[in-house]
């Protein structure tokens, strides 16, 4: 075996987790599940106080989903029992990409952000509606009640200034005064997980856990046990599996280092870097184009799609040509060899394996814990790009449980969910709203 093939097995190695080790790592996460309602857990277990939908819920609502450097506004119909019409949509950047402005950054403030967030919301509306609105927030926060939540920490390397420990709706509804706006009114901020286990449960009674596998990773389930009441795990901060040495190297150049290991390990914000730490590697060694390779260096210059396209290619999976192609345009690499290019698609396969397999673990810890004997049909909701366009990430998941519950493992549906955000948002927006009305 020659220098590289050695080096690729031992990466392999490093990355695997065996049936015996999801095992385990599903029991950390169990135990996680169960510290965490008393405190000492690397999972917030966040109370949400949203109750499941009955499929009732029926109207017209203004929907913020804001969880990424993508900020969506949206129109939605609800139109009872899991159907909906997605009525106006608009979509912006939080960084904008040619370099004007960027809310993201630890040099704007929090009433910035809002202010172009609101700037956003005048875009869609007329002002001879009233608005009910809908908040899908994506980050860590500890709700004071359906309406109001308070932004614990900041994740996916979000900076903004003046932000952590505030009330959210608050900063919503200033802007919105800020700008005069007085016919729209805030009525709920959830999570997107949240949102998507709503979203899924509006037209099945069989869903109790949604979760989110994009840009970040976090999963919430019904807790039967407490009403029955969404908890938001804020999973992503999970930290009892092993790390390998460029796990350490990313979280030590992370914006919050210690914080989100799993979100590191599994998420699309990561995944790519970690497939960089790798290369830059075998590149140091000299066992990847030594010829010379241009922009490796550049931390977070491989993203998601980037991944996807080194496991997969643009077209077809046996060809290596446009990997041939990519390699030659991203990094200026003049023939690489088929050996390179495998050697590149190994690695990124090592790393997507791995990621499904992390996640495989958690949805195992929760089923344990709300359905030990999986006796019932377990409707597992997910949104993100990870889980729609990774190639081999849904398998993954599927593999692991098929081994653990052998037949059983039918009773698990892995449920892609379509607009989770906005259409959960609209969902919990109407619960507040009938409650308004009935109090
Ligand atoms: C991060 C956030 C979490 C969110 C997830 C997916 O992990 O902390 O709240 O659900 O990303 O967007």
């Amino acid at each position: 075996m020659g220098r590289l093939a050695r080096k690729l097995n031992q990466i392999e190695k490093d990355f695997y987790l065996s049936l015996g080790m999801v095992n385990d790592i599903a029991r950390n996460f169990r135990a996680e599940m169960v510290a965490g309602q008393s405190g000492d857990s690397s999972l917030k277990m966040l109370h949400t106080f949203i109750t499941p939908p009955t499929g009732q819920e029926t109207g017209e609502f203004l929907a913020v989903d804001f969880g990424g450097t993508n900020v969506r506004i949206q129109l939605v119909e609800l139109l009872g029992k899991g159907r909906y019409r997605i009525r106006k949509n608009h979509s912006v950047m939080l960084c904008d990409p040619a370099g004007s402005y960027d809310y993201t950054l630890e040099c704007t403030s929090g009433e910035e952000l809002f202010d172009f967030i609101v700037e956003q919301i005048v875009k869609l509306i007329d002002n001879k509606t009233h608005y009910f609105l809908g908040h899908t927030f994506s980050f860590p926060t500890k709700q004071i009640d359906p309406a109001r939540a308070i932004l614990i920490n900041w994740t996916k390397e979000f900076k903004t200034a003046g932000t952590e420990g505030k009330e959210v709706t608050s900063l919503l509804e200033n802007a919105l005064k800020r700008k005069s706006i007085r016919n729209v009114q805030p009525l709920s901020i959830i999570n997107d997980t949240t949102a998507t286990l709503l979203t899924a449960a509006y037209g099945n009674d069989c869903a109790n856990i949604g979760s989110i596998c994009g840009t970040g990773h976090n999963t919430c389930y019904l807790e039967a046990a407490a009403g029955p009441v969404i908890i938001n795990m804020e999973s992503g901060n999970f930290n009892k599996f092993p790390l390998t040495t460029f796990d350490l190297v990313l979280n030590e150049a992370s914006e919050q280092p210690n914080l989100q290991q799993l979100e590191k390990a599994v998420s699309g914000r990561y995944v790519g870097e970690i497939v960089r730490l790798i290369i830059l590697d075998f590149v140091a060694e000299k066992m990847l184009f030594s010829r010379g390779i241009n922009g490796i260096d550049e931390p977070f210059s491989i993203q998601a799609p980037e991944v996807s396209l080194m496991i997969r290619g643009n077209h077809k999976p046996d060809d290596l040509l446009d990997l041939a192609h990519w390699v030659g345009v991203k990094w200026c690499v003049k023939s690489p060899s088929a050996d390179e290019l495998i050697a590149l698609r190994c690695i990124a396969q090592t790393v997507i394996c791995r990621a499904s397999r992390l996640i495989a673990a958690t949805f195992l810890g929760v089923l344990q814990h709300i359905d030990p004997e999986l006796k019932s049909r377990q409707v597992i909701g997910i949104d993100g790009s990870m889980f729609q366009n990774m190639p081999f990430f849904l398998q993954g998941i599927l593999e692991i449980f098929s081994n653990i519950y052998e037949d059983k493992a039918a009773n698990i549906v892995l449920k892609y969910i379509r607009d989770a955000s906005g259409v959960g948002a609209a969902i919990a927006a109407a619960r507040m709203k009938s409650l308004q009305v009935k109090g």
